[in-house]
Parts: structure tokens; sequence; C-alpha cells
């Protein structure tokens, strides 16, 4: 272990499932490069809304751990293109499970070639297959909110997504979400 190893630990988010310990903010700044309609985006620099936030669990990010956390994506679209997280892939090729808690969503995966969708609610598990880059989207007019866990070496690369992007955009369409190759 590079880090030394926790004990056993009953870990709360609370009841509500809203994001409690240490809160990572995504703002709408912190999105640059990744909505198609770069002008929207500029427009919306101007109440720089919070897009996303993540709260982490005490769980090091170390190998042979599991660390959780709990993201939860506010709605909005910027030109048309539903809230979304950057996304990343593990430069460790490791899986990830996410499970839907509130609002509905989607997970979006890419290997490179094709892309797959998996639409979430609450319940839904949506597996990531080590070496699938993902990213998630809040498709609904209420906060998206699901819980990661994943192995604690995975490590994460934000890069891979803007060179080779996520194979689909995720627009708003008139019967739900409309998936668009770029
Ligand atoms: C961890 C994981 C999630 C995301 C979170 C925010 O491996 O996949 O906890 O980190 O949903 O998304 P990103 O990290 O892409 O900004
Ligand atoms: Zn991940």
């Amino acid at each position: 272990f590079a880090t030394p190893p926790v004990p056993p630990m009953r870990i709360t988010f609370d009841a509500r499932m809203e994001p409690s310990g240490p809160v990572l903010t995504r703002r709408m700044s912190d999105l640059r490069g990744l909505f198609a309609d770069t002008a929207a985006w500029e427009a919306a620099l101007a109440e720089d809304p919070v897009v996303y936030e993540v709260a982490s669990s005490p769980v090091p990010e170390a190998e042979g751990e599991l660390p959780q956390s709990i993201t939860t994506i506010h709605p909005g679209r910027v030109g048309g293109e539903f809230h979304m997280t950057k996304g990343h892939i593990h430069p460790r090729p490791r899986g990830e499970i996410y499970l839907g808690l509130s609002g509905v969503g989607g997970l979006l995966l890419f290997d490179g070639d094709k892309p797959q969708w998996i639409p979430m609610e609450p319940g839904t598990i949506g597996y990531i297959p080590p070496g699938w880059a993902h990213r998630s989207v809040n498709t609904g007019d209420e906060p998206y909110r699901f819980l990661a866990v994943y192995p604690g070496d995975a490590g994460h690369d934000y890069d891979w997504v803007l060179r080779n992007g996520m194979g689909y955009r995720v627009l708003s369409g008139a019967d739900g979400p409309l998936l668009r190759p770029f």
C-alpha cells in the first residue's frame, strides 16, 4: 500500500443523500471545451452556475481500497446540450459501478470506437467496464444524483476526453434525450 489502509467504517452521506463531507464543485467555467455551442457556454459564464458537485467518502484513493463518491448534476442545458460531467478514463483499466439515487440521467461510455448510452434512474446500476471513458448527464429537470464506487488505484485522466470526445453529444429533444454522434 502506498498509503496506510483505513479501518472498517460506517460512511454516511446523510439521509437525504445530500452531499456532505469534502465536496468538489464544478462550475460552468471549469467545463471549457466540452459543450458544442461555444457561444452559449460563454454566455453562461456571466452567472457561472454550479453544474455539478462531487462529495467523496473518507476512503483514500489507494491500491486495494474502494473509494466512493456521490455526484449531483444540477439540471440545465448549454445550447440544447444537457448539463454533464467532464468525463474521464481511468489510466489503470478498472471497472466502476454507478447506482442511480435520484433524478434521471444517463451514463455515456466510450472506448474510442463505439459509444454506449445507459439510461439511469433511482435504483439503476450502471456498470463501467475497464478501459471505457465515462461521463454522466442530467436529462431531467431536477438534480440527478448517483453513487460511484471505484478501485482506489484507478486514477483519472481528463485530457483523454478532450482529445477523443465521448462519441455522442446528449441534446434535449422533443421525445427525450437525443444522442448525436460527433
Ligand atoms: C470516479 C467517477 C465519478 C466522477 C464524478 C465526476 O471514478 O467516475 O465519481 O468522478 O461523477 O465526474 P468527473 O470526474 O468526470 O468530473
Ligand atoms: Zn470513473
